[in-house]
Order: C-alpha cells, then sequence, then structure tokens
C-alpha cells in the first residue's frame, strides 16, 4: 500500500474482478452520472494526456486507437485539438452505449487484459487513460499497444500512481526500455484527480521496432 492510502480514495478502487468492475460501471454509466462526477471531480486525465500528446503528434489525421475509452472523454479531447480519426475500445457495453455518435470512427467491446485482435503495426498511436488502476487493465496490454503500434507510434497513458508499483507497471516500463520496445519521451506525476487526492503517472513513449 502507498502512503497515500490512494486504494481508500474513491469506492470503485475496492474491487477486485472485472466483474465486479463492470458490475460498477453498469451503474456509474447510467444517468451520465460518470460523465457528471468526472466534471465534480475535476478529472484532468483526458485534458493532461492530449495536452501531452498533441505536442508530438502534429499531423491530425493519424489512426489513434483509445484503450478503455470509457464514456469518450478521450475522444471529446482529441477532436477538440482537431484529431479526426480515432478508434475506441472498452470491456463496459454501458459506457459504450453512452458514447456520441459520430464520434468515434469505430467501436468495439473488448478485454484489454486478453490479446487485442488487431493486426499489427495498425496504428499511428495509442492512447489508455484512466484505465490502468485498480482492479482494471494489467501491465502486459503495454505488449499489445507496442504491437498493434507502428515504428515511431506514440502510446500515452496513465497509471494510477496507487498501483505503479504494486501491479508491476514500474518493471514493465524499465523492462520495455532495456528491451529496446520503446524510448521514454515524457514520464511526469500528472494531476489526474487532484480534489481527492489520487494522482498518475503519465507516460508518452515511441515505439522501436
Ligand atoms: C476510469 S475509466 C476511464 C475511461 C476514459 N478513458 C476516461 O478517461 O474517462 C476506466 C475504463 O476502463 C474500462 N475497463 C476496465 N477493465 C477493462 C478491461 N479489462 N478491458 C477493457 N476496458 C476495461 C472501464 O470499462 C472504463 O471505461
Amino acid at each position: 500500500m502507498s502512503k497515500k492510502d490512494v486504494g481508500n480514495k474513491i469506492p470503485i478502487y475496492k474491487l477486485k474482478t472485472t466483474e465486479e468492475v463492470m458490475g460498477f460501471y453498469d451503474d456509474w454509466g447510467d444517468k451520465d452520472k460518470y460523465n457528471k462526477d468526472m466534471v465534480n471531480w475535476n478529472y484532468t486525465g483526458p485534458k493532461e494526456t492530449v495536452n501531452t500528446f498533441k505536442k508530438y503528434a502534429e499531423n491530425k489525421s493519424i489512426l489513434i486507437f483509445d484503450a478503455g475509452c470509457g464514456t469518450g472523454l478521450v475522444g471529446k479531447e482529441l477532436k477538440k485539438f482537431g484529431y479526426n480519426n480515432f478508434h475506441g475500445a472498452d470491456l463496459s457495453k454501458t459506457l459504450l452505449e453512452t458514447i456520441p455518435k459520430d464520434l468515434y470512427k469505430k467501436l468495439d467491446k473488448v478485454d484489454l487484459n486478453l490479446p487485442i485482435k488487431t493486426n499489427d503495426d495498425y496504428y499511428d498511436a495509442v492512447m489508455c487513460v484512466g484505465t490502468f488502476t485498480y482492479a482494471h487493465v494489467k501491465p502486459n496490454a503495454l505488449d499489445e499497444f507496442i504491437r498493434i503500434t507502428k515504428n515511431k507510434g506514440l502510446i500515452c497513458f496513465t497509471i494510477n500512481e496507487g498501483i505503479y508499483k504494486e501491479y508491476g507497471f514500474d518493471k514493465k516500463i524499465e523492462e520495455l526500455e532495456k528491451n529496446n520496445r520503446w524510448k521514454k519521451i515524457e514520464f511526469f506525476k500528472s494531476e489526474y484527480i487532484a480534489s481527492k487526492n489520487v494522482n498518475a503517472w503519465l507516460g508518452l513513449y515511441e515505439v522501436k521496432k
């Protein structure tokens, strides 16, 4: 447990299994409640990641994979800055159904803890925001993100500080760098859900193949 005891700050952090997490989102996605909470909590994950991403992704028509897209907050942020070619994937059918029509070019219900049914070197970039958190998606998904991303493509993600070491994200990131699978461009502690005293590591890496 981290010194801040992040796991006690938000109810969903107490859950242990994917089934429990999906059940929780079935309620949270209802009546726009998730989106309203994110506004009330001043959740800055989507804004911070897209702000970081846009410094390096100048071409606005690149094909982007939003892994764990939820209600589409990252898609909305990408659109704000002129990106117009992105796909979304999430395991929660309830959340996927809340996404405004035509925001994403394609939406799929996908368990990101399993191999992703996408060809190698398919995307120019992957965004994964708020999804590396308690009982959600595990570090091995990073191998899949690299596999489906082109050489020199970008992978931009947040990792909840409370699980960064506990789930082995620290070791995974180090291993990928050591094995020349990707190169660090940015890595810093972001605000994330500062109103709840929960921060996240924000990383932007360039794929090497
Ligand atoms: C905190 S939300 C973040 C959603 C969105 N990216 C955002 O920033 O608002 C975490 C998302 O991860 C999804 N998720 C959890 N476990 C998953 C899994 N195994 N595979 C795919 N998505 C998963 C949830 O359904 C939820 O939409």
